[in-house]
């Protein structure tokens, strides 16, 4: 059988975890949402009340972080579930210093490259009708897992949309899931999103990046559907 991984990149509300994990479910691949990671990091440190920037204690809390992914866009801390609690505009307003910490990115990169090799039942793959090889793999997704996580990746795809387009759509999903701010604008959502990918692209550690041997994929005027079949027909052109 082939390990076949496949890195997808981008900024904010591009698209890339919607588009990750239809692929994946397509495939019989697992899913691993990197930035939930982060996410997950963040909300232990406000939880347990360490200041995100206090770079040394943050680094000592990964250590003893267990993040798993029990099943396909459901994420555990320590035994609990915080699929939703992850989610919110609070967490993402104190992410920043924790993206940016060197220690934790090489902590939850171990923990990430483990995963990407993970043999889980749950990820059976799927058959080469043409040669009855078999085909397991992963879709990863984040920011730096095509130029730092996994840089020999199978298939890398860099995504990419109108940054109006990606306000619009968060704002949609926000409204969708009842969870809009009080008087929340997609003016409002397009600057928090164009200063989190500004944070992203100009840190030092592991910036927002296209990889040179990336693809690049842009989902402006694409449909989810039409999203998921342009990397499947990528994977199938690459086996
Ligand atoms: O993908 P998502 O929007 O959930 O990521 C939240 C934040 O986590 C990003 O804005 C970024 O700061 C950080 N992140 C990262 N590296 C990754 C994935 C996410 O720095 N591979």
């Amino acid at each position: 059988s082939r390990l076949f991984r496949i890195a997808i990149d981008g900024p904010a509300a591009s698209g890339k975890s919607t588009t990750a994990k239809l692929l994946a479910k397509k495939l019989g691949f697992g899913y691993i949402d990197s930035g939930a990671m982060y996410r997950a990091v963040t909300l232990k440190c406000l939880e347990k009340g360490v200041q995100v920037t206090d770079t040394q204690r943050v680094e000592e809390i990964v250590h003893h972080t267990n993040i798993r992914f029990p099943s396909l866009g459901h994420v555990e801390l320590d035994g609990h579930d915080v699929s939703t609690a992850i989610r919110t505009s609070r967490i993402v307003q104190n992410i920043n210093p924790i993206a940016s910490n060197p220690g934790v990115r090489a902590t939850l990169a171990d923990q990430q490259r483990s995963l990407a090799r993970a043999q889980d039942p749950a990820w059976p793959g799927f058959t080469m009708a043409s040669t009855q090889e078999k085909i397991g793999g992963v879709v990863m997704d984040g920011r730096d897992i095509g130029t730092v996580i996994l840089p020999d990746a199978e298939l890398k795809v860099y995504i990419v949309a109108d940054a109006r387009v990606r306000a619009q759509r968060r704002f949609d999903e926000l409204k969708r899931k009842n969870a809009l701010a009080q008087g929340e604008t997609v003016e409002a959502i397009a600057q928090d999103l164009e200063s989190r990918d500004k944070a992203d692209r100009t840190r030092k550690a592991s910036p927002l990046k296209k990889a040179e041997d990336a693809v690049e994929l842009d989902t402006s005027h694409k449909t989810i559907d039409e999203q998921v079949e342009a990397i499947e027909k990528m994977v199938y052109d690459r086996l």
